[in-house]
């Protein structure tokens, strides 16, 4: 799309702005090219015309190299549920380096964040840990064949789960196809071969889901699923949804995986409890490490005893050097413990403020747009015509030039931090002054795009 008039000058203004603000980070980003392609190590984290080099992070605020700082909405992709360097959980952590990282052999500390993680997930029976959520679905995932006998696991059209290869399939919505989305490799160096072992059906969608059932579960080993996807839009899940799937897994024999490695953070035991069901595997990550890599995946004990040699002669290997490590585990529990029923209820209506607030403000800006999410998780999506499939998100996100890009760099400019795509995660940090600051930032960033809406994207503007 080329950008020209009113709306060329507004991207260039805030380009502009960005990179007067930032010149030290220009500077080390110039220089980490050099060494780290895109000058990074997550492709999630990167974003043009080079991204902000924060230095320091503190409670709710980050600081850059240039000596700015900004309120933290993104808070590591909804991981840091507590902020940054949170005293406890860097008091226990630091005690923990002292008395060594991990020992080659079993330790105390998985046990006591293990034992805490199952008192508080109703599916969990017991678990393994893992070093991130992607290998943790990957174990979930090969469990789930393993028990069953079968290989294909079904997932929704736009779902993310990490990026193994089984799970590098339609993470963007099929928006083309009309009928059943088509299951689609996601990125090139992706086995074609995995897509034998992987359907697609669209979420929120039980009769889709049915009639795939009924023609296939013979060979189907389960169902992945996150109860509200959040790379997919944070689209709530429909009213019995889930207690839709529970029920058709139980009909067809398959077993139902959730992925809470986000939506753990929703209710003291995920979004599983909300709903009070109970899926057979669930995978966990992000705030169980307390802000260390973590994760992972556990379930009932007939599943998960598959792993153990004393049960089955034929059990499954799980390794992973720095799986279960002294200092994760034990952040991982002063994180946890800190995030009590009280804590979460703080945040969840904290979100629950952010977006009403952002919701209101669209209608007073005459912006067709909406906030979407539930508790602590929020995210804009750019229509206001109702989202109920990860089809219907990716299209709101569609055809508006580089709107989302802009209000990043916007907000960043305006000395709040989030992502591209306008995702919001609360921390236990944040206050209701923050927020106050936040949504005065929003606000003023979407008065300034409005312009670039109307030449760029007019279906956006009520008038
Ligand atoms: C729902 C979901 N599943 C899996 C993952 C992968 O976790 P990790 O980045 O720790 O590998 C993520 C990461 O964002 C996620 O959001």
């Amino acid at each position: 799309m080329i950008i020209t008039g009113r709306a060329a000058d507004i991207e260039s203004a805030i380009m502009t702005r960005y990179r007067k603000r930032t010149a030290a980070s220009s500077a080390r980003h110039e220089e980490a090219r050099r060494y780290l392609p895109a000058g990074d190590t997550r492709s999630s984290t990167f974003f043009a015309p080079y991204p902000t080099y924060m230095t320091a992070g503190e409670g709710a605020w980050l600081s850059d190299g240039d000596g700015h700082r900004y309120l933290d909405l993104l808070n590591n992709f909804t991981s840091l549920v507590h902020g940054h360097a949170q005293p406890d959980i860097v008091e226990e952590a630091a005690d923990q380096l002292t008395r060594g990282t991990v020992f080659g052999t079993a330790a105390a500390p998985q046990v006591a964040l293990a034992q805490h993680l199952i008192e508080r997930v109703p599916g969990i029976d017991m678990l393994r840990f893992t070093n991130s959520g992607t290998e943790a679905t990957m174990m979930m995932m090969r469990a789930a064949r393993a028990f069953t006998g079968r290989d294909i696991i079904v997932k929704m059209d736009g779902g993310y789960h990490g990026s193994h290869d089984f799970v590098e399939v339609s993470v963007s919505a099929d928006t083309a196809t009309a009928g059943p989305p088509a299951a689609q490799i996601e990125g090139r160096g992706v086995p074609v071969a995995v897509l034998n072992a992987v359907m697609v059906v669209p979420y929120n969608d039980l009769a889709a889901m049915e009639a795939l059932l009924r023609e296939r579960s013979q060979g189907i080993a389960g169902i992945i699923v996150e109860p509200m996807p959040n790379a997919g839009g944070m689209v709530p899940p429909a009213p019995g949804y889930l207690r839709g799937l529970r029920a058709l897994a139980d009909e067809y024999g398959v077993l139902l995986l959730f992925d809470e490695i986000v939506t753990l953070r929703l209710s003291r035991g995920g979004f599983q409890e909300i709903e009070n069901i109970k899926p057979d595997m669930t995978a966990l990550a992000k705030i169980i490490g307390g802000g260390f890599p973590v994760g992972a995946f556990g379930g009932r004990a007939d599943i998960m005893g598959q792993f153990d040699p004393d049960l089955h002669p034929d059990f499954l290997s799980h390794s992973g050097t720095f799986n279960g490590n002294n200092v994760t585990m034990t952040a991982g529990l002063a994180a946890m413990r800190r995030l009590d029923q009280a804590a979460i209820d703080r945040i969840n209506a904290l979100g629950e403020r952010l977006r009403t607030e952002i919701n209101r403000m669209f209608q007073r800006l005459d912006i067709r747009a909406q906030c979407l999410g539930y508790g602590s998780l929020q995210q804009i999506q750019w229509s206001d015509a109702p989202i109920r499939t990860l089809a219907d998100a990716r299209r709101a996100g569609q055809d508006i030039g580089k709107l989302g890009q802009l209000l990043h760099l916007e907000l960043l400019n305006r000395g709040v931090y989030t992502s591209n795509r306008g995702l919001f995660s609360m921390s236990t940090a944040i206050h209701e002054a923050d927020l106050d600051f936040a949504l005065a930032a929003i606000e003023a960033a979407l008065e300034t795009l409005k312009p670039y809406m109307r030449e760029v994207t007019p279906r956006l503007l009520a008038r």
